[in-house]
C-alpha cells in the first residue's frame, strides 16, 4: 500500500502580502522543525487580486526576518476556484476572509475552510487583524498570533496525521469543550 499523500494547507487573507504569506512562512518553518517537511504542503493566497504578482509588503518581510522567517521569494496570488479541491485545509486570517471563502467554496468542500486562529490555545484572540494601515506593532502582533496558531496546527498535524476537514472537526471539539465546562 502506498503512503498517504501530503496534507495541503492554504493560508488566506485579503491581499496575500501581509498576513497569509507570514503564516505560510511561519508554518513552513514549524513543520520543518517538527520533521513533517515532506508530509505537509503549504501555500497562501488572497481573497482579492489587487496585489497579485507582488512580493510581500516590505514591513512584513522585515518583521518576519527578525524572527528568522524568510518571505522574500513569495508572490501574491488570488484564491482560485480549484484551491478548494486541492487543499485539505483552507485557513482564513479573519472573518471577512472566511465569509468570502465560504461564499465561493463549493458546498461539499466547506468543511475544509476555517479560521487559522481556531488552532490557537483556547482563550486566544479569534482572528489575525489586518495590519496594513497601522504601525509596526500591528505587524509584530500578526506574527505573535500566527506563531500561536501554528504551534497548535503542528500539534494537530502530529497527532491526527492526515485529517482532512480539520478545521470543522476541531471547531466542533472546541465548542463541545466550552459547552461542557460551562
Ligand atoms: P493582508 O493585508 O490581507 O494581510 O495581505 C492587506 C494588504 C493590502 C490591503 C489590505 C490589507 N490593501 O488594502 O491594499
Amino acid at each position: 500500500m502506498s503512503a498517504p499523500g501530503p496534507v495541503r494547507i492554504l493560508m488566506v487573507c485579503l491581499g496575500n502580502i501581509c498576513r497569509s504569506p507570514s503564516a505560510e512562512a511561519v508554518l513552513r518553518h514549524r513543520v520543518a522543525a517538527a520533521g513533517l517537511g515532506d508530509r505537509v504542503l503549504i501555500d497562501s493566497a488572497g481573497t482579492h487580486a489587487g496585489h497579485a504578482g507582488q512580493p510581500p509588503d516590505p514591513r512584513s518581510i522585515a518583521h518576519a526576518a527578525r524572527r528568522g522567517y524568510d518571505l522574500a521569494g513569495l508572490r501574491a496570488r488570488r484564491v482560485a476556484s480549484g484551491d478548494f479541491a486541492t487543499f485539505d485545509r483552507i485557513l482564513a486570517m479573519d472573518r471577512d476572509n472566511l465569509d468570502h471563502l465560504l461564499t465561493v467554496c463549493p458546498s461539499n468542500l466547506q468543511s475544509r475552510v476555517g479560521l487559522l486562529m481556531d488552532y490557537a490555545p483556547a482563550g486566544s484572540p479569534p482572528v489575525v487583524p489586518d495590519p496594513y494601515y497601522g504601525g509596526g506593532n500591528g505587524f509584530e502582533r500578526v506574527l505573535d498570533l500566527i506563531e500561536l496558531a501554528c504551534g497548535g496546527l503542528v500539534e494537530d498535524l502530529l497527532t491526527q496525521g492526515r485529517a482532512v476537514g480539520g478545521p470543522a472537526r476541531r471547531n466542533e471539539a472546541r465548542y463541545n469543550r466550552v459547552n461542557h465546562s460551562g
